[in-house]
């Protein structure tokens, strides 16, 4: 090691980090469970928005064993508003694992925290780092793209190989730096400085050992192979309401979008299917349209990962409560709707309604 030269990142970029980087309530800490928590709330959303959620779970949930003794509905209700509920269940599931199956002692090294639910690769170096120093470069979109412009590497992002030969520089890079320190900086760089779209290259620490910036490509790189399609799709929802300003609400099944969550009735279909009418949805659902007032309906667009949906969502009165209201999982009213975990474009629908 001694005679090796420190990578030109180190020098330049973790400098940068240290008087520059965000102060982040994560970055405070080496309490794994917190910085856990941080990791699979900042998956696939932003930081802005994360802490809030961050300090809202350790609030509620201060340890493992809260969290593993918790409801699913309870961890849910937490979690709401953030999306991607698969990240909500893997952590409750993985808060069991660790209580149960492991004493509540967190893994401290890279391997061990792949073995937890909801931790990829990524995830696993980030926190065993974060927490423990482990020396594993954590490699996300923002590594990848900052790392392809430094090297001017045309090689696609999204392959396997690309990132494989980037995990043996990175990890090789680690080796001379604090690891906690190395991948908090790597992360900053990508997210603050060798951002996708205009790039802070006038004021980057690394522009003057930057292939594609010598070679005037920031903007073409990084390269993706295959970008990935997003899927159009239909929401029909019925949004039922009682006299007694209640609403029948459907738990979703264990697979596809909001599953195992609470949803108002509906129907999801390919966007190039027919649009279904109120009639029909309510046929559907084997529900007697002749003791039903249609009232209005409300469109909207709503964006998950890799699909766009179209939301219709129609309301109903429901006057005679006596047929039909067995066919839903229950009837809730504005209280318990705010406990419920509802998805986000639901919840949007209620306050337009001015139920919520
Ligand atoms: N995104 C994911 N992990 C992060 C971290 N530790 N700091 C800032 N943004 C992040």
């Amino acid at each position: 090691m001694k005679n090796k030269e420190i990578p030109a990142f180190n020098r330049l970029v973790i400098p940068w980090y240290n008087a520059q980087g965000r102060d982040l309530p994560w970055r405070q800490t080496r309490d794994p469970y917190a910085i856990w928590l941080s990791e699979i709330i900042l998956q696939q959303t932003r930081v802005q928005q994360g802490m809030a959620y961050y300090y809202a779970f350790l609030e509620k949930f201060p340890k493992v064993q809260d969290l593993a003794r918790a409801s699913e509905d309870d961890v849910f209700r937490v979690w709401q508003g953030l999306g991607y509920y698969s990240r909500a269940r893997n952590l409750h599931k993985a808060a069991k694992l660790i209580v149960d199956q492991w004493n509540g002692v967190f893994p401290n090294d890279f391997s061990s925290w792949l073995q937890v639910p909801g931790v990829g690769p990524y995830t696993a170096a980030a926190i065993s780092s974060f927490a423990y120093d482990f020396p594993k470069a954590a490699i996300d979109g923002n590594v990848l793209r900052w790392l392809s412009r430094y090297l001017g590497s045309r090689a696609p992002i999204d392959a396997v190989k690309t990132r494989n030969d980037f995990q043996v520089i990175l990890d090789e890079w680690i080796q001379s730096a604090s690891p906690h320190t190395f991948n908090q900086a790597s992360m900053e760089f990508g997210a603050m400085l060798c951002t996708p779209k205009n790039p802070q290259c006038n004021t980057c620490p690394l522009s003057q050992n930057c292939v594609a910036f010598a070679q005037g490509s920031v903007a073409e790189i990084p390269i993706k192979a295959n970008k990935t399609k997003v899927k159009s799709q239909s929401v029909f929802a019925l949004f039922i309401e009682n006299n007694a300003q209640q609403w029948a609400v459907i738990k979703r099944n264990e697979t596809g979008i909001w599953s195992g969550l609470y949803t108002l009735p509906l129907i999801i279909q390919d966007h190039y299917n027919t649009e279904l009418g109120w009639l029909e949805l309510v046929q559907k659902f084997d529900l007697d349209p002749s003791r039903l007032a249609f009232q209005d309906e409300w469109k909207a667009t709503h964006m998950l990962t890799h699909r766009k949906l179209q939301v219709h969502i129609f309301s109903i009165l429901m006057e005679d409560m006596e047929l039909n209201t067995h066919k839903f999982e229950k009837w809730i009213n504005a209280n318990e709707a705010e406990n419920l975990g509802f998805p986000k474009i639901f919840v949007d629908f209620l306050k337009h309604k001015g139920r919520l």
